[in-house]
């Protein structure tokens, strides 16, 4: 679905890059997701593949277009949310969808029902102006849905919204994926990745650094723990062990022959533990 080689970006048309000689492909249905910290060239990235920016250096095919070349009908099968929410403040939130939706040639979803899914209907006909700011990047985020898109580009789409809201868009993407919609999604949320995404990249200062699901990644980088609550002269304690390390393991069976222990279970290395360990860098 989106094949890309060798992609560089200036914004300054020097060799200072913003993207640095990127390769990765994405496969039909795939939730891809870019992490990266802020500046890595995430936003850079999804502004090339969706024909915001020009193509300046490299090779990029997008749901079968050549992006040397954009065309308009491509938007036909694309959906964009961006980072920065830009509604049309003096147009109501149902205003703003059936402006967009006159830009399709293609079938498009009922507005009011997009406004459902968010939480907005209620709202439907109150100026976009008026609108806080998670109001305005939910009703960014469905307009990216107008078209059903089969390629879907998401910016950070929970970036700054109250947990419940994040969790309902969440949702939103999962019934997507379900249906076969390709996602590239973009975040610095490792937890969010980590829910969502088929696989990763790990972007940094222009340049990505591996590419994984989360599951191998934790297999090959997590250091397997099992974290034990024991009893030691009455009293309770809690102890981890690594899997991997014989000392550790000794004393973990030791443990286990006294009889003694409350709970036991095993932890898994999460994603921003791991992207620390691979980049070096955190992901703020
Ligand atoms: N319009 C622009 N003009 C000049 N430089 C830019 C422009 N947009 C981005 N940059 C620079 O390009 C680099 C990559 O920026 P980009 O917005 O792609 O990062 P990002 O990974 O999306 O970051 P964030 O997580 O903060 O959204 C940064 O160094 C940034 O300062
Ligand atoms: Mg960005």
């Amino acid at each position: 679905m989106i094949t890309v080689k060798n992609l560089y970006h200036s914004y300054t048309n020097d060799q200072a890059y913003a993207v640095k000689g990127i390769s990765f492909e994405i496969s039909k249905g795939e939730v891809f997701g870019f992490l990266g910290p802020s500046g890595a060239g995430k936003s850079t990235t999804q502004g090339i593949l969706t024909g915001l920016l020009p193509l300046q250096k490299g090779d990029v095919e997008v749901a079968g277009y050549d992006m040397h070349h954009r065309k308009r009908d491509m938007f036909n099968k694309i959906g964009v949310s961006f980072e920065q929410s830009n509604v049309y403040n003096k147009l109501s939130a149902i205003e703003n969808l059936e402006f967009y939706k006159k830009l399709f040639d293609v079938n498009t979803v009922d507005p009011m029902k997009l406004l459902e899914l968010v939480g907005l209907d209620k709202v439907a006909h109150k100026k976009a102006g008026t609108f806080s700011k998670g109001m305005k990047h939910r009703l960014t985020f469905v307009r990216s849905m107008l078209n059903n898109p089969e390629l879907w580009f998401l910016d950070e789409p929970t970036t700054g919204l109250d947990p419940a809201i994040a969790r309902q868009i969440i949702e939103i993407v999962k019934q997507k994926k379900a249906e076969g919609t390709t996602v590239f999604l973009t975040t610095h949320n490792m937890n969010i990745a980590d829910e969502l995404c088929d696989r990763v990249a790990f972007i940094i200062d222009g340049d990505i650094k591996l590419i994984d699901s989360p599951r191998n990644l934790k297999l090959q980088f997590g250091e397997k723990l099992v974290v034990v609550d024991h009893i030691v002269n009455d009293q309770k304690i809690q102890d981890k062990f690594s899997l991997i390390n014989k000392e550790d393991l000794d004393k973990l069976n030791t443990i286990i022959q006294t009889g003694r222990i409350e709970m036991m279970h095993t932890k898994e290395a999460t994603l921003e533990e791991i992207f620390i360990k691979v980049t070096g860098r955190g992901l703020e």
